[in-house]
């Protein structure tokens, strides 16, 4: 499985413009999201559906009647799946038609039909951009809420020089991610997630493991991500996948590699959150070669495990935040405190057992949020996405009381 950052449409108009599309595309893809392009038939002039499909792994839409795809109402479909659509180079003809209403190609009804955030990057002849109907519609767009993404002075293709050239695609990219993720708490800050389950060795081939999805850590991951934190996700064994190119991925397998790579950063970080399902015993004598099986019984001898959250919390400073999970089955705040004192961390995330949908194995959670003076913030049961955001804005809050 894998964790998106989010789904882009980008729509080509025809214009010299679109061979910088490509890179755009590119910059989108690297960055995590998932791209799907539509072109009008006067983009298709300009650029070729392999490098487009090649570039944005999916296939190119130009049609509004292709009878090739698997039936589906391919504006609404696309309008639907989109987080935001970029018109990149917007053409003075496709400006003037979104402005009015107008819907006689596939991307035009999908403009009609979107209700994200769109954005349009002009790009045409200094003239023709300074024409007052392109103006005025240009003043509708932004009327409407589109994004408009001005553009640059420079040499135009057709020879002359002014205001025209599309805005560069690393700009573009830049003002689209800022808009679709809003503001950045945590930009400049390190923060350190623990994730998954870990597996201890019996022999080479035996392991004891748990439950744990990791699906709570590499969402944290990915919304710490997405405030502008950069990110190091030391994650036991999963299925999970991430995308984000802020989350640096550290893979281990034991309870002692956790804590060993935890500790070689723990000092450079500034939050800590440890949501891992660390085993708390391991074999201690994990046999060399496979065990045979025998008559008798066997029996496993187990040593504790170093505990982690307690480990960092011993060493770290008062302007580092250390965050803690539990999950109790019985006097649950009683013993989230008393953990979130022993460990000294700064706040204890206590998930409820006694709601269904919650905790090991789901695609939903509901915590408590216990922090240091005792208070208690209750979540309702939703998305480990969501969860994931409420944690660290209660995490934001406390890094502002400190700073
Ligand atoms: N944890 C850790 N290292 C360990 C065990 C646990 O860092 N070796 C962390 C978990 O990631 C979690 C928190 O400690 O953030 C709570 O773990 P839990 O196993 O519930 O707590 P314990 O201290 O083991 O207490 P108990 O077993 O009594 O519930």
């Amino acid at each position: 499985m894998e964790t998106v950052r989010g789904h882009i449409v980008i729509g080509i108009t025809g214009g010299i413009a679109a061979y910088k599309t490509m890179t755009l595309i590119r910059l989108f893809k690297k960055n995590g999201y998932e791209v799907k392009v539509v072109a009008t038939a006067h983009a298709m002039e300009f650029v070729t559906r392999t490098t487009i499909e090649t570039l944005s792994q999916n296939p190119l839409c130009v049609d509004i009647f292709d009878h090739g795809k698997p039936y589906d109402v391919q504006h609404i479909a696309l309008a639907d799946w989109a987080d935001a659509l970029v018109v990149a180079p917007a053409t003075a003809n496709i400006i003037g038609k979104y402005a009015h209403g107008i819907a006689d190609d596939l991307l035009s009804t999908i403009l009609l039909a979107c209700q994200c955030p769109v954005f349009m990057a002009p790009a045409m002849n200094d003239k023709m951009y300074a024409e007052p109907t392109v103006q005025h519609n240009i003043e509708l767009l932004r009327q409407k809420g589109c994004h408009i993404i001005s553009p640059q002075s420079g040499f135009l293709a057709c020879g002359s020089e002014g205001t025209g050239r599309m805005e560069e695609p690393e700009a573009i990219a830049e003002q689209v991610t800022k808009t679709l993720e809003g503001p950045q708490p945590l930009k400049g800050r390190k923060v350190m997630i623990t994730a998954g389950p870990t597996y201890e060795p019996i022999d080479p081939v035996r392991f004891i493991g748990n439950r744990s999805s990791g699906l709570m850590g590499f969402s944290l991951a990915e919304a710490a991500a997405n405030m502008g934190a950069e990110v190091t996700l030391v994650t036991g064994p999963t299925n999970l996948v991430t995308s984000h190119p802020n989350i640096h991925r550290v893979n281990v397998e034991t309870a002692e590699e956790m804590y060993q790579q935890c500790m070689c950063v723990q000092e450079t970080q500034d939050i800590m959150i440890m949501s891992a399902a660390v085993a708390d015993y391991t074999p201690a004598n994990p046999a060399p070669e496979k065990i045979k099986k025998t008559e008798g019984q066997l029996t496993l001898e187990l040593s504790k495990t170093k505990d982690i959250l307690a480990s960092i919390g011993k060493v770290k400073r008062h302007d580092q935040i250390l965050v803690g999970f539990a999950l109790e089955t019985e006097h649950e705040r009683e013993n989230a405190l008393k953990k979130l004192h022993n460990k000294n961390a700064d706040m204890i995330v206590l998930n409820s057992l006694r709601d269904k949908g919650a905790g090991f194995g789901t695609p939903t959670n509901k915590v408590f949020m216990i922090t240091k003076d005792e208070q208690t913030i209750e979540s309702d049961l939703k998305s480990k996405a969501e969860i994931a955001r409420d944690i660290l804005n209660v995490i934001c809050n406390i890094n502002k009381q400190l700073s």
